[in-house]
């Protein structure tokens, strides 16, 4: 602490008096838009120059952010983590758990927005279940059935030009959905089916949900004070989620197992949370990764070898089969680098420290700009470049494209920083579906690219932060279905 520089010294944008920094969000001007936080991370990035770190103080009921764009600081932040590290976001979820609906939830609301002893007691009772290798392996069959028929009714979809249709999004949520439901509770809760009337019960409350969110959870928090139209839309898509829930636990899945061990209440409690979170967040990643790999043909071709080689035909895919498929993972990592979901994980401090040689006080939240980091040239060279290759040892990249060969080949040099891409988090409090998510991603695009050539007709997308980081443009993909003599996979 003693050399340390004073926290009032940690660049960042001027507080003015009374009004603070929060009038900035308010108005909305850019970079300075909750929407665009992906130009605001920017901005702070400029304003943090070599001093490596930048600040917003002074927001209305909000604790000053401070934001270290290092990866050897995000690091050691990380590692000398408490065993309760807390994430200071979703106080809408907060207050629906713990004010609203705090006579169900008691003291056991779960991992979402839940904090302390609480929060430790859950995920100790949760974590073998979810977090362990065999969870997300055992869940390939049944994720398989779920993707395949998915890719089924992409078919369907398409338009007389081959085009996927402007709510595809919405589409990806449906499969994320039915996903999440097929290994938590055991259950196909009909959401790729449009007939079915629970399951349109189901779609709507999503989309209630996920409109809601961003007003409540990134805007001025009119909520607190009056019923606004996004609380009411938000509370009636919990409420809904909720008695889902409990309806369709069944004696299969993950949750089966938690009721077993800690009972239906802790089963509930923790299905819901992972359809809050396990749903918005492999949608977008799956869009990302379907775009970038749309524009990058030799990216694609590559991964289709490999699917050719490898994906199974005739019968249902095991983990064994995705183990044999390292370039498909590569194309994840890839693509979470360059559009991760979460733009930046939060910590709020639990004693005063020093971060990147400043002064940082207790209660203060450290905000892990992720998205930066993995976007700049000093861990990335030529970030922006979709290169899978990057992230496989021992590889060499075909020489076909020099280009990338030479990006691969610095890449190689430089090596590559643990904690400069960390699109899951770290630590006790990482992303406990992270497998779940990345089986079930890999299953999706597997099955897409191996039967499809998908291309992008359009201008560049753009992004908005809602709060996941997902393009603002129709995703109205180009399908041709390769073929290759009477494989059945392409049937
Ligand atoms: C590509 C998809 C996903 C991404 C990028 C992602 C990312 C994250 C991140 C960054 C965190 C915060 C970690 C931290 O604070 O260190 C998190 C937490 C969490 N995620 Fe994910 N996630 C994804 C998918 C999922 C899925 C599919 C599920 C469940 C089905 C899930 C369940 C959770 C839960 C329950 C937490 C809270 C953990 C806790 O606070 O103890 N996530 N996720």
């Amino acid at each position: 602490m003693g050399n340390a520089r004073r926290f009032a010294m940690i660049p960042g944008p001027k507080p003015l008096p009374i009004v603070g920094n929060s009038w900035r969000f308010a108005i909305g001007q850019k970079p300075w838009r909750t929407k665009s936080l992906d130009a605001t991370l920017w901005r702070l990035r400029e304003l943090a120059g070599t001093g490596g770190a930048a600040k917003v103080a002074k927001l209305f009921g909000h604790p000053d952010l401070v934001f270290p764009f290092s990866a050897d600081e995000t690091e050691k932040i990380y590692r000398r983590e408490d065993s309760l590290p807390h994430r200071a976001v979703a106080p809408c979820l907060r207050h629906y758990k713990q004010e609203l609906r705090k006579d169900f939830f008691g003291d056991e609301p779960g991992l979402i927005g839940v904090h302390g002893m609480p929060w430790s007691k859950f995920r100790s009772k949760v974590s073998k279940a979810l977090a362990a290798p065999e969870a997300a392996r055992s869940s390939v069959p049944c994720l398989d059935y779920v993707a395949e028929d998915f890719v089924k009714k992409m078919d369907r979809m398409l338009d007389e030009n081959r085009e996927l249709p402007k709510d595809y999004l919405t589409e990806l949520y449906k499969w994320a959905l039915e996903s999440v439901g097929a290994w938590a509770l055991g259950t196909r809760l009909g959401c790729l089916n449009n007939d079915d009337e629970a399951a349109r019960e189901i779609i709507n409350s999503i989309h209630g949900f996920f409109h809601s969110v961003p007003e409540l959870e990134l805007s001025a928090p009119l909520w607190r004070l009056y019923s606004t139209p996004a609380y009411k839309t938000y509370v009636n898509a919990l409420d809904s989620f909720r008695a889902l829930c409990l309806k369709r636990l069944t004696d299969k899945g993950i949750c089966a197992n938690i009721a077993k061990s800690s009972g239906e209440k802790v089963a509930t409690i923790l299905a819901l949370d992972l359809l809050l979170v396990g749903v918005d967040t492999t949608a977008a990643a799956a869009a990302s990764t379907i775009y970038l790999l749309a524009k990058n043909e030799r990216v694609q071709m590559k991964l289709q070898t490999e699917l050719d080689n490898n994906l199974p035909v005739g019968r249902v895919m095991h983990s064994k089969d995705l183990d044999q498929m390292p370039y498909l993972r590569a194309c994840l990592k890839e693509a979470l680098r360059i559009k991760p979901v979460i733009l930046g994980n939060g910590r709020c401090i639990q004693s005063d420290t020093v971060i990147s040689g400043y002064e940082v006080p207790k209660g203060s939240h450290v905000v892990f700009p992720h998205y930066i980091m993995s976007n700049e040239e000093r861990y990335f060279p030529s970030p922006q470049e979709f290169i899978p290759e990057r992230w496989l040892r021992g590889q060499s990249i075909d020489t076909t494209d020099s280009n990338a060969a030479t990006v691969c080949k610095r890449q190689k040099e430089k090596g590559i920083h643990p904690f400069a891409s960390l699109p899951f988090g770290f630590g006790r409090r990482m992303c406990i579906g992270k497998r779940f998510a990345e089986a079930e991603l890999h299953i999706l695009l597997a099955k897409i690219f191996h039967k499809y050539q998908v291309s992008w007709r359009h201008s560049e997308l753009t992004y908005s932060v809602t709060p996941t980081y997902i393009p603002n443009e129709p995703l109205q993909f180009t399908l041709k279905q390769r073929h290759k003599g009477n494989n059945p996979a392409f049937n």
